[in-house]
């Protein structure tokens, strides 16, 4: 036999011998993929951009002579109704503020009632019976360039503001 000729001296079933450069070669294989996969997780990561997407606070309410004095009108879409008193216009959310359902307008007693659990609400939004901790806050509004109402559902105003046109 040669000296370079090697024998297998293992019998079958028998675990290969562990030698110190065997288990620094494993370590090093396996440091290496977990950069890598750290790496390539990161990159996934990085494509998706840190933004999130929320529908817009404003929008747009027609002309102030389409809001007659009388009754709020519901703007369906937004929650949101616009009412005219003898002071101006003014917008209010139609979402109640005890758990968040649209609440109707009820002309026979001039005010809101929320379906969910019974809250009312007067004419001027102010709560009444029911589980409603506070009023249908009050939103800001303007006029744009060509004179139509602009409604911002993100921010709210004082109960005594009014949009004189
Ligand atoms: Fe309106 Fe509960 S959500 S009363």
């Amino acid at each position: 036999m040669e000296p370079e000729d090697k024998v297998d001296s293992k019998t079958p079933g028998e675990q290969p011998e562990v030698t110190r450069r065997n288990f620094l070669s494993l370590l090093g294989g396996g440091s290496l993929g977990g950069a890598v996969l750290a790496f390539l997780l990161g990159l996934v990561r990085s494509m998706r951009p840190d933004v999130l997407y929320e529908p817009p606070t404003r929008f747009k309410a027609g002309k102030p002579e389409d809001y007659p004095e009388g009754f709020p009108t519901l703007i369906t879409e937004e929650k949101v109704f616009i009412d005219r008193d003898e002071k101006g216009l003014y917008a209010m959310s139609a979402i109640c503020t005890h758990l968040g359902c649209r609440v109707l307008w009820v002309e026979s007693e001039n005010g809101f009632h929320c379906p969910c659990h019974g809250a009312t609400f007067n004419r001027e939004g102010i709560n009444g019976e029911g589980p409603a901790p506070s009023p249908l806050p009050r939103l800001e509004m303007g006029l744009d360039r060509d004179g139509k109402i602009v409604v911002d559902k993100g921010s709210e105003v004082d109960k005594e503001f009014r949009l004189t046109v």
